[in-house]
This record gives C-alpha cells, structure tokens and sequence, in this order.
C-alpha cells in the first residue's frame, strides 16, 4: 500500500488542490484511496466535509488530532477507528467501484507540533535517540496496521516542516511536490529537497545506530514537482513563468511533463462543494473541458510513475 506524501513548505501552491483532485480521480478509475489531512488548517477536510457535521461528528474524537493526543494520554487509538467516507463525494462515485476514504483534520492540530516536541527531549543520548525513533515512527507504525485496505494514501501536509510534518515524511514511499512556477517557489524548492536530505540522514543513522529495537531505515523518493497555477498562452505556459519550470528540472528534482493552469473560478467554488472539480458535475464549458482533461493527463503520469 503506497503512502504518498503532498508536500511544500510554501504556502498556497495547490497541495490541497492537488491532493484532493487526484484523490477523486484515481477513485473515479476504481482504485481505494486514504486520504490524511494532516495540516491543522483542515482545507482538505473541509473540502469534502460541511464545518457542521466536522463540528458535530469528528471534532471530539474524530480527527488525526484525537490520534496523536491519545499517545500523550496513554490510551492509542487505532487510525482505523478515525476513517469514513465523505457523504457528497461517494455519492458522486457510486458508479464505480471506487472509494475515497478521509482521516480528518483539526484547527487545534498545531499543539500537537509542540506536544511532540516536547516528547522529543531525552536526558541522555541515547532516551534522545529512543524518543527521535518513538515520535517520528508514529504515524509510519499506525498505517502499517491499515496494510491493504486501500490502494493508497495520500497525505496532505502543512506548509511546514515540523514534527507533524516530518511524521508524514518518514510514513512515505513517495513524496509529490506541488509548486508554483515563480522564483521564491524555485528557490524554496532546492531547500525542501536539502531539508528532506537531513532528515532522511538523521532518521537513518538513528535506526542503524544501534540500541533498542530494530528500525527499517526510510527512503522516501521524490515523484516530482508538479507545477500548478501556470498562466497560459496558446496552450503553453507564459515565457515569464517558463524559466522557472526548466530551473527545476535542473535541481535533479524529476518533473511532471503535464502542468494545471491557473483558474480561479473553477477552483475558487471547490471548496464548498464537496466533490472536487475533475469529477464535479459541472456545466460543460471548453474551460472546464480543458482543466479537466490537464488533471486527467497529470493523473496518468501519476498512475505510470507509481505503477509501472
Ligand atoms: N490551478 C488553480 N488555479 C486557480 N486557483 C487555484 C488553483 N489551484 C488552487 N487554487 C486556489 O488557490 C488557493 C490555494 O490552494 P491550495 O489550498 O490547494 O494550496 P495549498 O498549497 O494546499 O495551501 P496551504 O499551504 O495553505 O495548505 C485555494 O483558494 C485554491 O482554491
Ligand atoms: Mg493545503
């Protein structure tokens, strides 16, 4: 079962937007889908979830928040236990025989970031060490018990690198890195791929150094950068924005050939629908026509890449 993370600590690039889409069309294709919102702003779970039922059937114990504090309560809870199916995007689904499942998120998932922080504290080297492993494999142990269940997951992750963050990291087989082709996100890119660099090096010499139970070393690859909100003219992205996407083939990051473009009304209105847009039941306009069929092409990359 591959966990795939969606990742870029640079805010608002599509991550969600990405993760949702791609979500819904795999499913649409018949495959089982996990998706974990794991960012404490819950766009994603939002998305598929009315603020009302979040508020009355999964803020209190319902959420990925409620897993992590069970930790710090003694009692863990099973993410099983956390995972449902949205009601407006599996009636969209009915015809086929796939299936999105959510784990999702809590606006008071930021205290969890300082609460495993403090848990990382050690008075000797190697309780540092013991409790680097304890934390970071967190959420890696907790999937394994889900193992099969789904033909994948897909994360969700903040625009951040904290612990929460490094947790989806260290679950992952893959990580698919949404971005937007400007220079600060050019930029930013080279120092997430340094940044995932350094926690790949510390979680392995941890788990090989040994002490203690024995730990799998990780080796989390980069799928690629998939560029979104590209400006298009003629059907290519605008030569300002186009530097910016071979820059980023040059940083040894493997990228998507196909890009979304920029769009605002389609994207803008997704998030109080329900049903993300590339299986929205919409008015057939050519625009529409064509966004879908950008994710369509994207989502075939994905399928190769992932399943050969
Ligand atoms: N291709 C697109 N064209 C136009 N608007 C888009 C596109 N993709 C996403 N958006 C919009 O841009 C905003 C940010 O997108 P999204 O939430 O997916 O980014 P994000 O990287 O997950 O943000 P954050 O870092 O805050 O989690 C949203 O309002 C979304 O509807
Ligand atoms: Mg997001």
């Amino acid at each position: 079962m591959p966990v795939i993370s969606v990742i870029n600590y640079k805010g608002g690039v599509g991550k969600t937007t990405v993760a949702a889409n791609l979500a819904a069309k795999l499913a649409w294709r018949g495959r089982r889908v996990l998706l974990i919102d794991m960012d404490s702003q819950a766009s994603l779970t939002f998305s598929f979830v009315k603020p009302e039922q979040w508020r009355d059937d999964l803020e209190t114990d319902g959420t990925i928040k409620s897993w992590f504090d069970s930790f710090e309560d003694g009692q863990p809870m099973c993410l099983e236990d956390l995972v449902f199916q949205p009601e407006d995007v599996t009636k969209r689904l009915r015809r086929t025989s796939g299936e999105i499942h959510l784990i999702a998120s809590h606006l008071g998932l930021i205290n969890v970031d300082l609460d495993l922080a403090t848990e990382l504290g050690g008075a000797t080297v190697s309780k540092t060490k013991a409790a680097f492993l304890r934390v970071h494999q967190r959420l890696r142990n907790g999937l394994s018990a889900l193992v099969d269940q789904f033909d994948l997951v897909l994360i969700d992750c903040p625009p951040n690198f904290n612990v929460v963050t490094k947790t989806a990291i260290v679950a992952s087989d893959h990580l698919l890195i949404p971005a937007k082709p400007d220079y600060l996100s050019t930029l930013g890119i080279d120092y997430l791929r340094r940044s995932l660099d350094q926690l790949v090096e510390d979680f392995n010499d941890y788990a090989t150094s040994g002490g203690g139970a024995k730990v799998e070393a990780i080796d989390p690859k980069v799928m690629g950068v998939v560029f979104t909100m590209v400006q298009v003219t003629s059907g290519k992205p605008i030569a300002a924005q186009r530097p910016f996407i071979s820059q980023v083939a040059n940083l040894r990051m493997p990228v998507f050939d196909q890009w979304i473009r920029e769009n605002k009304t389609l994207f803008a209105d997704a998030p109080e629908y329900g049903v993300p847009v590339v299986i929205g039941n919409r008015p057939s306009g050519q625009t529409y026509k064509t966004v879908v069929q950008e994710i369509e092409r994207f989502v075939d990359e994905f399928e190769k890449s992932l399943w050969p």
